[in-house]
Order: structure tokens, then sequence, then C-alpha cells
């Protein structure tokens, strides 16, 4: 396979579709049967990750196809339980090429640590004190971890702000790590741990937490692409698209469903790479809401040609060093399926993922509705729980559709007359 545009790579069988993959991303024999094998990560590995392991717990990995992005192709591996996902994400970004695919930024591997202090009398004086010993705390910070700075430079610069809080007001210093290829947790709990006497020694109050935040607002990955009218069902489409998100945008309610959909692209590529979803998920869920009311993340508007245009903007504390990527064989495959060598370059495809699973939810929902094609992978699923065969398979779906009567019973009673 040379090219990720690769028409009908949905109906070869699994096998054939790993094959393809495994040309496409260079892939050994050895690395495609970690995905492919049951049981490549083995209890005793996943012993060594978390604590009171009995086993594991297999999820399907796809590929999302068609992806550019800033001019290169991508085949995109995703994790994820949920029928439909996948093809709607290959199918948005399909539709994106004639725009040009995805252009994407990145504002830098930037991880904020808190370090909370309470009990200060002045804290607005205690702010500037902290700021006029900030190379001071950066060079303690830095001391934790001379290989990071000799990769990255280490902590670069501080915040301080003061939070007013239920227990009175608190000055909450943020150290600013450059923590590299690596999502960073451990290095910069590390320095917010290590600065804290400083802290308590300038301002006289008494430090308390030190954390990373997963509102990684210096972490920010950016997508924007163009859907051409033409290549997505006309201007009705366009239209109906923003009347889509401008509801997001106005009412938690239906932004919380949205955001929803951005992360069923998200999450898969975040956990097929062995990425923290859950960190991933408070992340562009207090980015969000930073105005102050739950909002759409991304936004979209009708350029001048009336053309679809669709941007996002999103914290992306994730890595490619340390935590389960190096761990999981299937995560190290899903890199390499990936191709991406950089936790900059990681980020930014996560964004241009988001952006085309939204676009692909919006633009069911402002045509056909969602139960089309959800219902026809509904009786899918229902069909082989009811016994059918692959060759019975489509037939059984075709009748529990026509007949608008779709459960696992009245798959057993085709079955049966079959
Ligand atoms: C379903 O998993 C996701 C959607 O609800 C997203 C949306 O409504 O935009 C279809």
């Amino acid at each position: 396979m040379k090219s990720n545009q690769f028409s009908g790579f949905h109906k070869l069988s699994w096998q054939q579709r790993a094959a393809e993959v495994q040309e496409f991303s260079g892939l050994t024999d050895e690395e495609i049967a970690r995905i492919t094998n049951p049981g490549t990560l083995t209890n005793d590995v996943a012993d060594r990750v978390i604590e009171n392991v009995i086993g594991t717990y297999q999820l399907p990995m796809g590929v999302a196809m068609n992806f550019v992005i800033n001019g290169k192709e991508y085949v995109i591996p995703m994790v994820i339980e949920e029928a439909s996902v996948v093809a709607a994400a290959s199918n948005a970004a399909k539709m994106a090429r004639g725009g040009g695919g995805f252009h994407t930024g990145y504002t830098g591997n930037i991880m904020i640590s808190q370090v909370q202090c309470i009990g200060v009398k002045n804290p607005y004086f205690a702010r500037q004190e902290i700021l006029h010993h900030k190379q001071e705390i950066l060079d303690i910070a830095n001391a934790k971890d001379p290989i990071l700075v000799s990769i990255t430079g280490g902590a670069k610069d501080l915040e301080v702000r003061v939070v007013d809080s239920e227990i009175g007001p608190m000055v909450v210093t943020h150290l600013l790590v450059d923590t590299g290829d690596a999502m960073g947790a451990n290095a910069v709990n590390t320095m917010a741990e290590a600065v804290a006497p400083k802290i308590e020694e300038i301002t006289g109050g008494t430090v308390k937490l030190r954390i990373l935040s997963n509102l990684a607002d210096h972490r920010l990955a950016s997508a924007t692409a163009t859907w051409r009218k033409e290549d997505i069902g006309g201007e009705d489409v366009v239209d109906g698209i923003i009347a889509a998100y401008a509801f997001a945008a106005a009412d938690p309610y239906r932004a919380a469903t949205s955001n929803k959909g951005i992360m069923n692209g998200i999450d898969p590529v975040v956990i097929a790479t062995g990425n923290d979803w859950r960190g991933m998920e408070a992340g562009v869920h207090s980015y969000c809401s930073r105005g102050g009311r739950y909002t759409s993340l991304t936004r979209w508007e009708k350029d001048a040609n009336g053309d679809l245009s669709g941007t996002i903007e999103i914290p992306t504390p994730v890595g490619l060093v340390g935590g389960a990527t190096k761990v999981h064989p299937g995560a190290q495959v899903g890199v390499k399926i990936l191709g991406v060598t950089s936790a900059a370059e990681l980020a930014q495809v996560i964004a241009a993922v988001g952006l085309a699973q939204n676009f692909a939810a919006l633009r069911a929902l402002a045509t056909d509705g969602i139960q089309k094609g959800h219902m026809k992978l509904h009786a899918r699923n229902l069909a082989t729980v009811a016994g059918a065969t692959a060759e019975q398979l489509d037939a059984v779906v075709a009748k529990m559709i026509a007949d608008k009567k779709i459960s696992v019973d009245y798959a057993k009673e085709i079955l049966a007359g079959m």
C-alpha cells in the first residue's frame, strides 16, 4: 500500500488490511504480530504496569484512512469499542482532501506544574516576591532533572496567580516546564515538590499541593480544514453543520455531546499510542470551559466561497516517551503505524482527528440523522449475537432493516428460516 487512499480497504479481510498497513508503515512481522495475535500484552508485563493484576482486557484496533495533515499522508490507529467511529473519521478525511486536507499548529511541549501555597497574609505582595525570585526557583527545579534540562531546557518560566477560595486566598505558582517528547507528569511533579520549601520561605505561607495541571494551555494543538461544499453535499449541508455547531456553542447540553463526538476520534488515538486518555479528557473539557461556560471545542464557519471551514484548539498532554507508550507492546506498534516522531507531531494529528470526527458527526446529524448508519451497525452486532455466520450476516441485516425489526430475537427468527 503506497497511499493511505485505498479504495475498498474496508472490504478487505482483517488479515489483508493488516498486511496493507504493515507495508504502508514498514512494520516487521514481529511488530504486526503484536496487534494481530491476542495476548501480546502478557500478564507478566501487565503485572508490572498496575497493581493487583489478574489478567488483561482487549479492545479492537482499526485504522482511519485518507488523512492528509500538513501534506503528509497518515494511517491512524484507533483503539475503540464503538462502531462507525473509524469509518466516519476516514470518510471525513476523504472529503477534506479536496480542500487540501488538514493544517495544524502547536504551541510547544510546555506542561504546567502547580504549587499551592495557603496562609499567606499578603498574597499579592507574595506573588510579586515569588516572581522576583524566578531564576532561583527555576534553578532549584532544573537541578532535579539535568537530563531533561540538557534536552529541552527544562523549567523555563513561572506564572503566579492569587486564587480566591472558600478558605481564603491562595498563592498558586505555575512552573512552566518543557517536557520534550514526554507527557512529563513525573518530571514536573518532582520539580514542583523541589521548589516548595523556597516558596514557603519567600511567602511565609504553607505549601500544600504540588502537582501538574491537566489544563495544559501552554501545550495547545490546533487544526484547520476546509471542506468544499461540492464534496460534502452542497451549501445546505454547510449551513446545516454551522447550525449544528451554533447549537453546541450556545448550549452546554449539546456541547457535551458534540465534544463527546470529538473525543470519539481523539481518545482512540491517545489509547493506541499508550497515552493517558483521562488526562486528555480533563484537559479538553476544562479548556473549553475557560470562559466560565462549557462550550464547543471546535468552531465552524462558511468561507467566502461558501465552503465549510473548521478549526479546533485543544490542550494535548501526550507524549512518546515514558508512560505506557514504551511498555505496552501494542502502543509501540500504534506509534509506528501512525509514523509520528515527536510529541508535537502526535498532538497535531490528534487535533486533526478530533476535527474530522466532529465534522462527520455534525454532517450526519445535519443530513440523514445518526441512526441510519448506526442501526445498520447495530443490526450487524445483534445478528452476530444471534449466531449469524459471516456468509449469513449481510442477508440477516438487510432483512432486519427492511422489516424495521432490529432485535436479537428477530435475527434468530430469520436465521431459523434460512
Ligand atoms: C456518538 O458517539 C457521538 C455523537 O452523539 C456526537 C454528536 O452528537 O455530535 C454522534
